[in-house]
Parts: structure tokens; C-alpha cells; sequence
């Protein structure tokens, strides 16, 4: 069974895998989550991925129904019980066929219908693990195209973007305006002239052989793949700066990637149709993702043993 969804605990077939309509995080977005991806059938940088899902969730003051280590747990359990073939498209990148991505989502839980945070009686846990897909070879191959969009990142005071949240919308409309342009990716702004990040993604420029990408303060998600991709660009002696971007600085980078756990490290190169740089997947970036499939091709150890530091 290639997907199968974990409710509190009980595993259940797609079609079976009801919430109440009553959830908060249907009714408001009240809840947290985290995408996780395997490699050879075992998660990828789970520990990071757990650690950054209980400080969305303590940022949001919402108690997890599951710690940390029963979370590695039930996705294991998950994991397992969705074992089994899943026939690939036939331009599928060769690392990503058979693999599964895991979407963790724990909300405040159902309650009478209102705002308040009190009004929740218990949070809710699920698992849903489902085939990968992700980008094809020729996204890899070619790049992809990413435009700037109208629209804008949610502010800090509003909306906590270090924190992986149930509001989507924002991010909804941008990749939205994104397709009806012919785009992979939505690049957000900030409204002064920053671009921040991708609707689901971290953005990088190349610029003279070195990163820019911008700071965590620029208010975005510390992403886990931009993490591995910092740590693997210091590795290789590439110089890297976290710096804000304007989308000046956009349109005369070298190369541009974007950074996240189903797409690695993505080549983007075409920008609001234009070409970005030469218009082709630039060294630096074809460098960077060398080294990130050696990383990924690890066999990676089970999880099953409690995260380091949690
Ligand atoms: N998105 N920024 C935003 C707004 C994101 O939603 C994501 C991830 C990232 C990249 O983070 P990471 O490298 O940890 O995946 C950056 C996931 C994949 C999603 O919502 O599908």
C-alpha cells in the first residue's frame, strides 16, 4: 500500500483518514507541521525536522498530543505499513522513484466553533505518508522557472515565520500567480523590496563563485535543506553569506537554486522569463547538488532511536 495515514495513532487507509470538521485545523489553520522525505525508504534529517516541529509548535503555544520521540515512532510505524511499489513517471529523477514523503501535522484539535485557543479539547496527530513525486530529471537537468509575485510574505509580528503553520493561504495565492505565469516557484517579498523566500522553499543566489541566501532575521523558515546546504557549501570551501536579497540582486546573480526537502537543491533558471544568468544549470549549483545526492546516498541509520537532544 503505497499511502497510508496515521490518526492518533490508528493507521488507515487514504479513503478512511477523516478529520472532524470541527478540527481547527480545518476551521483556522491552528496547527503545525512538518514534510519529511526518505531516502532507501529511511527519513532524511528526521532529528532536525522533530526539533524545528516542537518549537513550531511551543512558538504557537500548542502542546503536542505526541512528544518527539512517539512522533519517530508513529512515523516509522507509518512508514512500514505503506511499504510496496509505486509505478514511477517515466521522466521521474532516479533517487526520488519508490521514496516517500511524510507530512506530520498536529492541530489544536476540535472544539465549540470560536477563536480561542481554549475552546480546542485536545490536540490531534497525523501521518500521512504518500509516494514522493518530487521534481522530474529534467528539472534538474534544465532548471526551472521562479517569478516574484505580489504576493507578500505575512509580517513577523503577524504570522511567526520561523514556525511551519497551518496558514497557507499567503503561500497558496503566491504559487497560484506563480502557475498562471508558467513558474515553478513563487518567490515572496517582504514589501521593501526583499525577497525573502519561495512559497515552500529557500532561495540562494550565486554571485563571483560564492552563496547569498537570506538571513533567518529576513524573516523565513530556517529550512532543513537550506541548513545542509550551508554546512555542505562550507565543506567545498565555497564562500557563503547570509544576506538580503532585492530582486536586483535577483536578476543579476550568476546562478539562483531554491533549497527543500522534496526538491534538494533545485536549479531556477529563468526568472519572471527571463534567463538567469547564462540560462543554464550553473557550476556552482550542479557542484552543490553533487554533493547533496553523495550525502543523501548515505545509507541512512533507523530512527526508531530516540533524536539526540530531545
Ligand atoms: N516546505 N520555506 C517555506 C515557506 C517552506 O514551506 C519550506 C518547506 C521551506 C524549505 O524547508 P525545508 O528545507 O525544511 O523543507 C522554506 C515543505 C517542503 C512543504 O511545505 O511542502
Amino acid at each position: 500500500m503505497p499511502a497510508l495515514v496515521n490518526i492518533d495513532g490508528r493507521l488507515l487507509p487514504p479513503g478512511e483518514a477523516h478529520v472532524s470538521v470541527f478540527d481547527r485545523g480545518f476551521l483556522y489553520g491552528d496547527s503545525v507541521y512538518e514534510v519529511v522525505r526518505t531516502y532507501g525508504g529511511r527519513p532524511f534529517e528526521v532529528d532536525a525536522h522533530l526539533t524545528r516541529l516542537a518549537r513550531s509548535a511551543s512558538r504557537i503555544g500548542l502542546t503536542l498530543p505526541w512528544d518527539v520521540r512517539r512522533v519517530a515512532v508513529e512515523l516509522e510505524r507509518t512508514l512500514d505499513g505503506a511499504r510496496g511499489f509505486d509505478p514511477a513517471p517515466p521522466d521521474a529523477a532516479p533517487w526520488n522513484v519508490g521514496e516517500r514523503m511524510i507530512r506530520i501535522v498536529m492541530t489544536r484539535g476540535s472544539g465549540d466553533l470560536g477563536l480561542d485557543p481554549a475552546l480546542a479539547a485536545a490536540p490531534s496527530a497525523n501521518v500521512i505518508v504518500h509516494p514522493l513525486g518530487g521534481p522530474t530529471a529534467s528539472a534538474y537537468r534544465d532548471g526551472v522557472a521562479a517569478c516574484v509575485v505580489g504576493v507578500e510574505r505575512a509580517a513577523p509580528s503577524a504570522a511567526d515565520p520561523s514556525a511551519k503553520t497551518g496558514l497557507h493561504l499567503p503561500h497558496v495565492l503566491a504559487v497560484r500567480e506563480a502557475r498562471l505565469q508558467g513558474a515553478h516557484e513563487a518567490f515572496l517579498t517582504d514589501g521593501r523590496g526583499h525577497v525573502t523566500e519561495g512559497a515552500s522553499s529557500n532561495l540562494f543566489a550565486v554571485r563571483a563563485g560564492g552563496l547569498i541566501t537570506p538571513p533567518l532575521g529576513a524573516g523565513i523558515l530556517e529550512g532543513v535543506t537550506r541548513g545542509v546546504a550551508l554546512r555542505l557549501a562550507r565543506e567545498l570551501g565555497l564562500a557563503s553569506e547570509e544576506a538580503a536579497l532585492t530582486v536586483g540582486d535577483l536578476e543579476r546573480a550568476d546562478e539562483l537554486f531554491i533549497t527543500s526537502t522534496t526538491r534538494e537543491i533545485l536549479p531556477v533558471t529563468r526568472l519572471d522569463a527571463r534567463p538567469v544568468g547564462s540560462g543554464r544549470v550553473g557550476p556552482v549549483t550542479r557542484r552543490l547538488h553533487e554533493a547533496f545526492r553523495a550525502l543523501a546516498s548515505r545509507p541512512l541509520r533507523p530512527t526508531r532511536a530516540s533524536p539526540q537532544g530531545l
